[in-house]
């Protein structure tokens, strides 16, 4: 039970800097987030009223009163009318004893983990509400065992979920949901290979590992296509002889780089002459930065390119949801395939993501979401530029990672043990050019700083 404490509210110990150049509303909102989280605020615990911790604090009242907004609407607090704001009930789990979670990494000062978005800001109270309206709303009927492409509202909502945002051209007839992209890939390889495709190419750098472990299960060869400033290079891809390609267009994986328009349109010639398949990893395309949007290659060429989508960067891993929008020659062995290997995914969790994101939830998610990777990006340019001047920060244009070009001499794996050993979590790209991925998903905006801070002198060498 929580503490019910008397008067206004417990007083919290919260510290503003205003020389620490970190607004004063975000140092609020991330400490009280933080007491949150690691449970020095329990479920159900009033907080001090807003005049009261304004008057502490020496900050204005409506300051504070945004501050509540803003962790209300994230899930962290509750209101009603007359009574204190609180710790909302359902959303945070107890304080475990422990080691911290693996995400924010074992490193005191910062984790440049990448990959992951920001696990402190799951929206779940949206998604409990979610799985509660589809558990209220689902017809008797959808308990049962359903189509394994998954039920054709959710399908209906992604198809023109992707139409209205990625410029896709897609009905629910060409969705196929799955766990994710991990299993969204390794259902399109066996479809190709079961098509008699025998070599699938792989971006390099790029997930030629993961892929390989996939394509050699289902009997295929993998050949790597190198990357340059402007994607991947098609006259490479020629030359490999390859009927099948796995891009990531919208931001490389991992150098971040956009496949230019004039690139684009070579590929998808090179699709068609040669009844080639695109596999377009369309990851974290939804967060992107200060120029316009790229649409999807599956909207330039439905007839050749299949589609992958995830939840796994707009809301969490965990979730472990993701699609496959297909062109129809294909469609058949990939539901299929899909029909083998698990009977479809958990059917009240695809109302649910079909309910959240048309109750337009997801896109609110999404746009709070794009905002705070928008502010950590910046923090992380202007960081490199106070710590690292002499450094290059490529691969801004979407998602939550960044790419870190290191002097030719430097040591990439002796600077990220150097760099350990100070408590900061760095990941290379190990290619011949040393390169850092800085993932910014799951790295607060004033843990980047001092991350970067505590190895300005390494990064000089
Ligand atoms: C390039 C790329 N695409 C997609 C994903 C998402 O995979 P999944 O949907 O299986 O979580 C990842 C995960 O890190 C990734 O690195």
């Amino acid at each position: 039970m929580p503490v019910e404490w008397a008067g206004s509210g417990p007083s919290l110990l919260v510290t503003i800097d205003r020389g620490s150049g970190t607004g004063l509303r975000s140092q609020l909102e991330d400490q009280v987030r933080a007491a949150i989280r690691d449970g020095r605020l329990a479920a159900g615990e009033p907080l001090p009223s807003s005049r009261e911790l304004a008057r502490t604090l020496g900050l204005s009242r409506g300051l504070v009163q945004d501050c509540y907004a803003q962790l209300q609407a994230e899930g962290y607090l509750t209101s009603r009318p007359g009574s204190a704001t609180r710790v909302a009930a359902l959303s945070f789990p107890a304080p475990r004893p422990g080691p911290v979670p693996a995400a924010r990494g074992g490193f005191a000062v910062a984790d440049f983990r990448h990959g992951v978005p920001d696990l402190g800001l799951v929206p779940r109270e949206d998604w409990a509400w979610a799985v509660r309206e589809a558990c209220r709303t689902m017809p008797d009927a959808a308990f049962d065992y359903g189509e394994a492409a998954g039920p054709s509202r959710l399908r209906e909502v992604l198809a023109s979920y992707a139409v209205r945002v990625r410029a896709a051209t897609a009905t629910a007839g060409d969705v196929i949901v799955g766990t994710g992209t991990q299993q969204s890939l390794g259902l399109v390889i066996d479809a190709l290979a079961a098509a008699g495709v025998t070599t699938v190419a792989v971006e390099d750098p790029g997930s030629g590992a993961t892929v390989t472990g996939l394509a050699t299960a289902a009997g295929l060869t993998c050949v790597p296509v190198p990357v340059d400033d402007d994607g991947l290079d098609v006259g490479a891809l020629r030359r490999t002889g390859a009927r099948a390609v796995l891009v990531t267009p919208a931001h490389q994986w991992p150098t971040g780089v956009v496949l230019t328009g004039p690139r684009r349109r070579d590929l998808i010639a090179w699709a068609r002459e040669h009844r080639g398949t695109i596999i377009e990893d369309d990851y974290d395309a939804e967060f992107r930065y200060d120029r316009d949007p790229v649409g999807s290659l599956q909207g330039l060429a439905p007839d050749c390119v299949v589609s992958l989508g995830t939840v796994s960067k707009s809301l969490a891993p965990a979730l472990r949801l993701g699609w496959i929008i297909t062109p129809p020659r294909l469609r058949e062995a990939i539901a299929h395939g899909k029909w083998l290997a698990d009977r479809g995914s958990p059917v009240v969790d695809q109302y649910a993501l079909a309910v959240l994101i048309e109750s337009g939830r997801y896109d609110r998610h999404l746009r709070r979401m794009r905002a705070e990777y928008a502010t950590r990006r910046g923090t992380l340019i202007t960081a490199v530029a106070r710590h690292a001047p002499h450094l290059a920060v490529t691969g801004l244009a979407a998602g939550f990672h960044a790419v870190l070009n290191l002097s030719p001499t430097t040591d990439e794996q002796h600077l990220i043990a150097e760099a350990a050993d100070r408590g900061v979590g760095l990941y290379g790209m190990a290619t011949s050019r040393p390169r850092l991925i800085l993932g910014f998903g799951n790295t607060p905006s004033r843990t980047i700083e001092a991350g970067l801070a505590a190895i300005a002198d390494l990064l000089a060498a």
